[in-house]
This record gives structure tokens, C-alpha cells and sequence, in this order.
């Protein structure tokens, strides 16, 4: 495993699923901070119409993924370049650094995430 930072904000898998807002609200090709009630956070991302969700942190130096561009599918950190695929979570930049992704459903124009 390499050093890499501990998110703290990372959400406890709960087999839940929560609304958390309009499909409408975050266009394709943008991402957008989710906060959950409990004070821990997702980056949701629009890519083409899908919407994926991981974990709104870099381990390498913690900065918010929802806040990166995105090329495709894949996130850039905006401080240093590490990159992700935001379907699954993979880091392309350093294979030990991945990150969890999370389920995300549309229903009726309604994101629902289940954590
Ligand atoms: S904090 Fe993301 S690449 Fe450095």
C-alpha cells in the first residue's frame, strides 16, 4: 500500500438510499459536492446524462474531486493531476489510491444515492 491521506468525510456504507436533488441541477460534463446529513460528503458527477458518485476526496492531498474537471469519465484533480475513473473509483495515477465509488439512480428526474 502507498502513504496516502485518510478521507474523514468519507460515508459509512449504510444500504441506504437517499434523495439528494434534480437531475437538472448539475449539467452533463460537471460534478457537484453532495453533503449528507451525518457531515460526510460524495462528488456527483454528470457524465452524459449518467450520473456517477465517489468519494469527494483526493488521497493524495485531500482536495475535493466535485471541485476537478472532467474529461469523460475520468476526474482530474485540479491541485496535481491524479486521475480517476468516477464510475469505480480507480485511480489511474497510482493503482493503491483508489477511491469508493457509489450507486446512482434517476428516477423521475430525482438523483437518489445509495451510500
Ligand atoms: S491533491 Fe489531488 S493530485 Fe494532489
Amino acid at each position: 500500500m502507498g502513504k496516502h491521506r485518510v478521507n474523514k468525510k468519507k460515508p459509512k456504507r449504510k444500504g441506504e438510499t437517499i434523495t439528494v436533488g434534480k437531475a437538472e441541477s448539475v449539467p452533463p460534463g460537471r460534478g457537484a459536492t453532495v453533503k449528507l446529513k451525518d457531515g460526510t460528503e460524495v462528488a456527483l458527477f454528470n457524465v452524459g446524462g449518467h450520473f456517477h458518485a465517489v468519494e469527494n476526496f483526493c488521497p493524495h492531498k485531500s482536495y475535493p474531486l466535485a471541485d476537478s474537471r472532467l474529461y469523460g469519465h475520468i476526474v482530474e484533480c485540479d491541485l496535481h493531476s491524479w486521475r480517476f475513473d468516477v464510475r469505480t473509483g480507480e485511480c489511474f495515477t497510482k493503482k493503491s489510491c483508489s477511491i469508493e465509488s457509489y450507486e446512482v439512480a434517476v428516477e423521475e428526474g430525482w438523483i437518489k444515492l445509495t451510500v
